[in-house]
């Protein structure tokens, strides 16, 4: 697409002989005599980019620009200063203009400026659509009262240093939470780190955490920074914390304690000051009843508790959770909004989420694929969660989309061998190299049940 310029001069000689060069140039160009005719322009037409005079009748250029800048996502804006005016344009970049330039305006400096101001417009645009969607990404949508009281713990906990302990099954949106909590706190703008405990092989997750020397063991070819150190002046998320060894807990909590670490390796210590947010879907008293976990650190941790509910228990939030599905999953994929029937939002609000958000967003995400049509409707939903118990991926031929194929081959994978091992969890998780942790998760993920006489 052409991008648009819009000269806005009192002049009627410079109003042309710009517009003569950008459209020479290959450019759409608009032109206005005034400020109210090039504020109405500029809500109609949403030019790129405004080339805009200071002395003009009725409204003045800084009127304008100020008017314009009002609007946060308004296109650059280059002053064009006359006779006299050069110390105003100076101002006008004050407020926020992107450059100016002294008449008469020579073409090259023109189409320059005009090059640059562009590119730029391109990265601001790019980086506030990127943000849009992150923050779109972490959103947390739902209205139940459950829901609003852990609203309510997020902004209390998010001003205070407070360690926070967040509990709730899988899929409950406990990384959700952390990083709520983390953007509404005054460390918002430093680094949030996050730490898997239960995805690190046990004798790596030190040298994980807190960093290790080069050559301070047979492996460490080189010096490694831990994410404690990462994470200074910000957040830690330390998440599915119930499956860390007691041996890395009783280091942990000694960070905690004393507020710096030190790299394996080396004597000296690092003063750290970190916000510690832990996750887990495990029941810590009962670890802590069976001697996995430490008390002492299970105290440091919960100062602040978080609960979240299941998502059975909130069946009010499922209308809500579908709607931002859909929306998001359309604006990522630039498709067209497909909608669901009422019969078909009832059918989700009634089923048993095992594998709560998550679950219920896989779930929206395979029925905005699979169905042709625009309305989803109660009787697709009902095909779609009626899993059949059997072992066999779909066939490429039949698979939707690459998505679709791997998760049904990963699905009659994971049954498959929970079947040679007579369902026994360890032994199947041990058996594929995954951590148990990740084999509940997928086994929630994709509502595998052990079955009945297999
Ligand atoms: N209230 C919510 N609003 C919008 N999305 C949500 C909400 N709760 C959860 N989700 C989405 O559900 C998915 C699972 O959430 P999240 O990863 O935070 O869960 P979790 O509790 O950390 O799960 P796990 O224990 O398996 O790590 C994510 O895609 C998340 O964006
Ligand atoms: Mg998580």
């Amino acid at each position: 697409m052409k991008p648009r310029v819009l000269i806005i001069d009192d002049e009627e000689a410079i109003r042309s002989s710009l517009k003569m060069i950008f459209e020479y140039e290959g450019y759409d160009c608009l032109v206005a005599a005034n400020g109210p005719a090039a504020m109405k322009m500029v809500e109609k037409d949403s030019p790129d980019l405004i080339f805009l005079d200071i002395k003009m009748p009725q409204m003045d250029g800084m009127e304008v620009l100020k008017r314009l800048k009002a609007d946060e996502s308004s296109p650059p804006v280059v002053i064009l200063s006359g006779h006299g005016t050069v110390k105003t344009a100076v101002e006008a970049t004050k407020l926020g203009a992107y450059d100016f330039i002294e008449k008469p305006p020579e073409s090259e400096r023109i189409l320059l400026v005009a090059r640059n101001a562009l590119s730029q417009k391109r990265l601001t645009d790019e980086n506030r659509r990127l943000k849009l969607t992150f923050d779109e990404r972490y959103r947390m949508v739902g209205q139940s009262a459950a829901l609003e009281r852990v609203w309510d713990a997020v902004k209390r906990a998010a001003p205070t240093n407070a360690t926070v302990l967040i509990t709730g099954e899988s899929g409950v949106g406990k990384e959700l939470v952390a990083r709520a909590i983390h953007r509404n706190s005054l460390r918002r703008d430093e680094a949030f780190v996050q730490v898997n405990c239960a995805a690190i092989p046990e004798d790596l997750i030190e040298s994980e955490l807190f960093g290790h020397e080069k050559g301070s063991f047979t492996g460490a070819t080189e010096k490694q920074v831990g994410k404690f150190e990462l994470a200074h002046k910000g957040t830690i998320f330390l998440d599915e914390v119930g499956d860390m060894s007691l041996k890395t807990q009783a280091k942990v909590l000694r960070v905690l304690q004393e507020g710096e670490v030190e790299r394996i390796g080396s004597q000296r210590t690092i003063e750290v000051d970190v916000r510690v947010i832990a996750a887990t879907n495990k029941n810590l008293e009962e670890s802590i009843e069976r001697g996995d976990f430490r008390e002492d650190l299970y105290f440091r941790l919960s100062v602040i508790p978080i609960g979240i509910p299941p998502l059975r228990e909130r069946p009010e939030d499922v209308e809500t959770l579908v709607q931002h599905f859909v929306n998001r999953f359309s604006a990522e994929n630039n498709a067209h909004r497909k909608t669901f029937a009422p019969a078909a939002v009832d059918a989700l609000k009634r089923h048993v989420w095992r594998g709560n958000v998550r679950e219920l967003r896989n779930t929206v995400e395979r029925l905005l694929i699979m169905v042709e049509g625009d309305e989803i409707g109660a009787d697709d939903v009902a095909e779609v969660l009626r899993r059949p118990g059997d072992a066999k991926p779909a066939s490429p031929e039949a698979a939707a989309s690459l998505k679709d194929f791997k998760e049904s081959a990963e699905r009659a994978f994971l049954v498959q061998k929970l079947r040679d091992s007579r369902w026994n969890i360890s032994a199947t998780a041990a058996a594929i190299g995954t951590p148990r942790s990740n084999l509940y998760k997928k086994l929630e993920q994709y509502g595998i049940t052990q079955e009945k006489d297999g």
